[in-house]
């Protein structure tokens, strides 16, 4: 698998990496394989289950939203994969500190259009003014140091808590940063809330986010056995708060696309994925409307949120053969069979 461009800046600097070392936000690639093949002690956390799934039964690659067994202040140098979210940049940078040695060494790298080049504004004061490191691949690599300790890091901190007025009633949502419509209910998902189907049995939320979906139809159909699965770490960790913060119930877990979901369901629900990291990409939600069929029992129900300008029709068309326009605004479409 070749690596990605940001990790082939890394890799241009290996002679200057340290030996115990840590990666926040591994990107889609084997870095860190080939930086244990090149004898580096190397610890991972993987925000991205798929992500995740290249490196598997490695015990020193954690998926989730930080390390479970380690201690502050471990690592003599951390490497963070800068993402396209400035509030889920910030969350990076405090655990990095968090982790970093007294005097550590902290590199950030990432896309030209990530946003990484206002890095100098955004870092923490746990960490010298950062320097540009190197430069290539249409990406940015920056260095800084730590100068004050930084030994708190709770994840209750990082939880941002909204009340949702929903057809059925108030939901207290609990979103991490870097989650979908971080702090605001999207008008796509409130279209869904306003126009669910009446659900029985067991139900599926794909791409659940936070998790709001999936807690208004605990609410609303309390007899439903709800599963809810993401593809992202915090978005897992967001849904699971959500949950029990609506003393609701739901099997919460990773899963990209439908790979890892088993079994068959009465109803399969979302307000789908329309990007993959920076860019607009619409082959994860045409995997998942093709998918879909295998996992929902015989008359089984299916309804999906999409952006009007979005074209999915003819695919639903190959899926399910019959489906209706259930709801529509000028911005968004629900589509509904069963
Ligand atoms: C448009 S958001 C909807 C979130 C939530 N349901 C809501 O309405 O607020 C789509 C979600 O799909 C997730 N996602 C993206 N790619 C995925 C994949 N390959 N498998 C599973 N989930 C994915 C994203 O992390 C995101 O949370």
């Amino acid at each position: 698998m070749q690596l990605t461009a940001p990790s082939q800046v890394i890799e241009r600097q290996l002679s200057k990496l340290t030996n115990n070392l840590l990666i926040l936000n591994h990107e889609n690639d084997t870095l860190h394989t080939q930086l244990k093949q090149n004898g580096f002690d190397v610890c991972t956390l993987h925000f991205d289950f798929q992500h995740h799934l290249n490196i598997p039964n490695d015990p020193t690659c954690t998926f989730g939203v930080q390390l479970t067994h380690h201690e502050p202040e471990q690592f003599d140098q951390i490497i963070v994969f800068y993402p396209k979210s400035k509030a889920f940049a910030q969350y990076l940078l405090h655990l990095a500190a968090f982790y970093l040695n007294p005097n550590g060494i902290l590199w950030v790298v990432g896309d030209n259009r990530s946003g990484v080049k206002q890095l100098s504004k955004q870092i923490p004061d746990f960490f010298e003014p950062c320097r540009k490191l190197d430069q290539a691949r249409h990406c940015l690599l920056f260095e800084t140091s730590k100068q004050k300790s930084c030994i708190r890091f709770e994840m209750e901190d990082w939880f941002a808590e909204m009340m949702v007025q929903t057809p059925h009633g108030a939901l207290s949502i609990a979103s991490l940063p870097g989650v979908f419509s971080h702090k605001k209910l999207d008008q796509g998902t409130l279209l869904m809330l306003e126009n669910l189907p009446k659900l029985k049995g067991r139900v599926l939320d794909f791409g659940c986010g936070y998790g709001v979906i999936a807690c208004a139809i605990a609410k609303q159909f309390p007899h439903c056995d709800i599963e809810a699965v993401d593809i992202n770490a915090m978005a897992l960790e967001s849904c699971r708060r959500t949950l029990s913060l609506n003393q609701c119930h739901g099997k919460v877990y990773p899963s990209n696309g439908l790979h890892q979901v088993d079994g068959l369901f009465d109803a399969i629900v979302s307000n789908p994925p329309f990007h993959d990291g920076i860019q607009h990409d619409l082959r994860v939600t045409k995997q998942f409307i093709l998918d879909s069929r295998r996992c929902l029992k015989k008359n089984g129900q299916w309804q999906i949120v999409v952006n009007t300008h979005l074209k999915y029709t003819d695919i639903i068309q190959q899926a399910f053969k019959q489906s209706t326009i259930k709801a529509q605004t000028t911005q968004f479409k629900i589509f509904h069979s069963a």
